[in-house]
């Protein structure tokens, strides 16, 4: 193909996005457009299963089976998303066991967030509250990507996202209604959550060089900043209703702008914990490789079995 016609293509492609279309698996599109959703959907998939730790360690204690069922019932949900996700990814040409294998070497990403430890039962509140409550928001605005299947996938998401949100609101309601010892473990986990959630956003805009290609394919449909605003912006009226404190002194409403201010994230953190250096992605990325070793039998009984299942139509088609 000559430079024209890639020109062309691309325009016809950009056109196409313009219009609100869909780009579907099987289309044309440009080679850069395959990269970047590979790697943005694949490291949302690796976001889900690798989110499904800091819970998971909460399961065998939860205070009650109602907590416990639905704790168990919410993180399958992220199982769920991760495998909808690394479908979505198959359908550009990239292999699961591919996908893993860059996980499993460091070299894909996942959200920083799940590199924080759980050690109260609070977390389980502000994780559902806060590191949901940050994901929705995020996942709302890919709704609307041009990418078929990615979008798709989204929407279906979301809807179990509100569900996360609302469990983990409903455990720190619960204890800020409770004793004031359990209202200090809900204030001591808002205090040690706040900051982590707002980094979920990613780097401030002027530092997020691919923002622009990105709100072109309607990849980013509002910049990390403009996120981050509505996440604070709904965020601080909760945290009033539970009677807990934002653990920020230049949060403050300001009349003129109609949005919160707020203070200044401490992004010397954020880089450590992206270049893994955080409390836990060690033992995060252990955990996946050890999952993904001693799950070799049941992969291959499997194979085995699809095997063993084909030989036998072949016989029964002879
Ligand atoms: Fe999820
Ligand atoms: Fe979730």
């Amino acid at each position: 193909m000559s430079e024209q016609e890639v020109k062309n293509l691309e325009a016809l492609f950009q056109a196409r996005i313009d219009r609100d279309e869909k780009i579907e698996p099987k289309e044309w599109m440009p080679e850069k457009y395959r990269q970047t959703h590979i790697r943005q959907i694949s490291q949302h998939a690796h976001s889900e299963i690798v989110g499904m730790l800091p819970e998971a360690n909460w399961i065998t204690r939860a205070p009650s089976l109602r907590r416990k069922v639905a704790l168990l019932a919410k993180i399958q949900d992220e199982g769920g998303h991760g495998l909808y996700l690394y479908s979505a990814a198959e359908t550009l040409g990239i292999s699961r066991e591919e996908m893993y294998e860059q996980l499993h070497s460091g070299k894909a990403k996942y959200s920083s967030i799940f590199n924080y430890p759980t050690i109260t039962w609070a977390d389980m509140g502000a994780v559902g509250w806060l590191v949901d409550g940050a994901a929705i928001m995020n996942q709302v605005a890919l709704m609307g990507t041009s990418y078929g299947p990615y979008a798709r996938a989204m929407v279906r998401i979301c809807k179990e996202e509100s569900f996360h949100q609302r469990q983990g609101y409903e455990i720190l309601l619960t204890l800020c209604n409770g004793t004031p010892e359990q209202k200090a473990m809900a204030q001591d986990a808002l205090n040690r959550w706040w900051w982590p959630s707002l980094m979920m956003f990613g780097p401030k805009d002027e530092e997020s060089p691919n923002t622009e290609q990105s709100v072109k394919w309607k990849l980013k449909r509002k910049t990390n900043d403009e996120l981050r605003q509505q996440f604070v912006d709904q965020t601080v009226p909760q945290a009033n209703i539970l009677g807990l404190t934002i653990p920020d002194d230049k949060l403050k409403w300001n009349e003129e702008r109609k949005h919160y201010d707020f203070g200044e994230i401490d992004w010397d953190e954020f880089w450590q914990v992206v270049k893994g250096h955080g409390k836990c992605n060690k033992q995060r990325l252990e955990a996946r490789k050890s999952a993904w070793e001693n799950g070799t039998w049941v992969r291959d009984a499997a194979v085995a079995y699809a095997e063993k299942q084909a030989n036998k139509e072949e016989k029964k088609a002879i």
